[in-house]
């Protein structure tokens, strides 16, 4: 077996599990979230969900990496199988592997065009080309076509994978650590200057037509109208499992190379605190305040309707940036330095579960490790890349990214607290805490979590169309049916709103066809994970 790993330094530590948090999420998700979902009306049930299942779930997390990683067992197929007696819990446990893997996929890309608007920024480009333009031919987002190779994007994707790879390779103090010691205060410092020049627009400077603070007391003030609306929930509970991590394997990983009596109570809510307030202060703080004070916040929320941030993040801000004078290319370079630093921070703890994988059960070198992971997620990067215009991008986002994380994470919650069993459960939690946790969190972690996270995955099955769940159970009373949202589990299932067709008249390829394809390709790629596990069980037995 590999020799063991350990982190550093606790900064060191906290950091990496900060870095890891605070990503895309932060910056484009939220914000958009925000603006979807009524600005202070999504905050309320955004903290309720952060305390009664972000919290606990970042606590279960750690505590089965931290008891995982004592047997030797650094992702999470491994720790599941030692949570209890049946050999299925290891197949549980290859969320984290399928998961990690495929949100890497999409989520380097992402990374890489922040790394490329940089460069972009910095030589002048969107003074010369619309960004519009410029996004819609960098990845093919008009191509007539299901296809589209994106020569450039393609470069800097591979580039950016080859960093991430280099990084994974130089293992956890040289690789990890350093890298998160040096892009959060990075993150946070371009952070705050962007925020501060953005909030301190003049009034009467050129296109301003609303004060930047409108956008931000947008986000802020409070409105307790959110709590009512379901909608809201779903949300706001979507956004948590993303900011934090949870449900993906990647904390897990982290924690196991923690010794047994290292705390983590405190080392969780260090890492989830620091999340929330880089999101809900400095997240809120740039995008939506510029883009506000310059279009107004009708203009903001109709460019947030997909709910990524994409559009105002990729298209908007440098857009926006040009009206800054000679400072504009430097804020461009700051805003997508700050996306690159926050994306790769956090891709690393993607990479790192299927790394720690490979060298516990497979007995493979860091470096070669790094090489399997590396490759397997440039050939499913390359296949979003590639096939970003027929839709395989959301695929990936939507399964791997949304729904992979409440389906884990509901199966960790119910494992830890009902097969592991509460006792040692909270045994877990509390050895070596340098906090006092509340008793109150029993009855979190053994009811209240597990419920919300159940209300969660039920309400992401069925979500009615256009969140109104009040017409929709009108509507099933009185036998009209059920109103599937077409963005529901279920409506994607069955196409809900779409002429569910393979070819079109001419008999060329649809988007159908590739949301099929995706589809099959996530299950193939999770039963490869499976075959993985289950060869390496095998070994284990024929040389035990
Ligand atoms: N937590 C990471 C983010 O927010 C994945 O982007």
């Amino acid at each position: 077996m590999a020799q063991v790993e350990r982190w550093g330094t606790r900064m060191g530590l906290v950091l990496a599990v900060a870095g890891n948090a605070v990503g895309l999420g932060n910056f484009l998700r939220f914000p958009a979230q925000a603006a979807q979902n009524g600005g202070g009306a999504f905050l309320l049930p955004y903290l309720v969900a952060f305390v009664l299942m972000g919290i606990p779930l970042l606590w279960v997390e750690w505590a089965i990496g931290r008891h995982g990683g004592q047997f030797g067992h650094h992702s999470t197929p491994g720790m599941f199988d030692k949570l209890g007696p049946f050999r299925w819990l290891k197949y549980v446990g290859v969320f984290g592997l399928f998961t990690t893997l495929c949100i890497a996929s999409y989520y380097v890309y992402i990374e890489s065009w922040a790394l490329a608007y940089v460069f972009h920024s910095l030589i002048g480009t969107f003074r010369e080309i619309a960004p519009t333009a410029f996004f819609n031919q960098f990845v093919g987002a008009e191509s007539e076509s299901i296809y589209y190779f994106p020569g450039e994007a393609i470069l800097w994707f591979v580039l950016t994978l080859g960093l991430n790879i280099y990084i994974l390779s130089r293992g956890l103090v040289k690789g990890i650590e350093m890298a998160a010691k040096i892009g959060v205060p990075l993150l946070v410092l371009f952070g705050i200057i962007l925020a501060i020049r953005g909030l301190t627009l003049p009034a009467d400077a050129a296109g301003i037509v609303q004060s930047p603070l409108a956008g931000l007391n947008f986000v802020w003030e409070p409105n307790l109208g959110g709590l009512a609306n379901p909608k809201t929930w779903l949300a706001a509970a979507g956004q948590v499992f993303f900011t934090l991590s949870v449900g993906m394997g990647s904390i897990h990983c982290y924690a196991a190379y923690l010794r047994q009596r290292d705390d983590i109570a405190v080392n969780a809510m260090a890492a989830g605190w620091t999340n929330e307030c880089i999101e809900i202060v400095l997240g809120s703080a740039i995008l939506i305040p510029i883009a506000t004070a310059y279009l107004g916040l009708a203009a903001v929320q109709q460019a947030t309707s997909s709910g990524s941030g994409f559009a105002l993040g990729f298209l908007t801000l440098p857009t926006l940036f040009n009206n800054w004078g000679w400072f504009g290319p430097f804020a461009g370079a700051l805003w997508f330095g700050l996306l690159f630093f926050a994306g790769i921070t956090s891709s690393l703890a993607m990479g790192q579960p299927m790394m720690s994988f490979l060298q516990d059960e497979y007995d493979w070198s860091r470096v070669k490790s790094a090489i399997g992971f590396g490759v397997a997620t440039l050939l499913l990067g390359l296949f979003c890349v590639v096939l970003f215009p027929g839709g395989a991008f959301d695929e990936f986002d939507f399964w791997t990214g949304t729904f992979a994380l409440v389906v884990f994470a509901l199966g960790e919650a119910i494992i830890f607290a009902w097969i592991f069993g509460m006792d040692r459960a909270w045994d877990e939690i509390t050895r070596g805490a340098d906090m006092k946790v509340p008793k109150l969190f029993r009855f979190v972690l053994r009811y209240v979590t597990p419920t919300f996270l159940l209300l969660v995955f039920f309400g992401s099955l069925i979500n009615p169309e256009g969140g109104n769940w009040g017409t929709a159970v009108a509507s099933l009373l009185s036998g009209s049916g059920w109103p599937l949202a077409a963005d529901s589990v279920a409506g994607k299932i069955f196409h809900v709103g779409s002429d569910y067709s393979w070819f079109d008249a001419a008999g060329n390829p649809t988007r159908d066809l590739v949301v099929d394809g995706t589809r099959l390709l996530l299950v193939l790629v999770f039963l490869g994970c499976s075959f993985l596990v289950y060869k390496a069980w095998k070994k284990k037995r024929v040389s035990a």
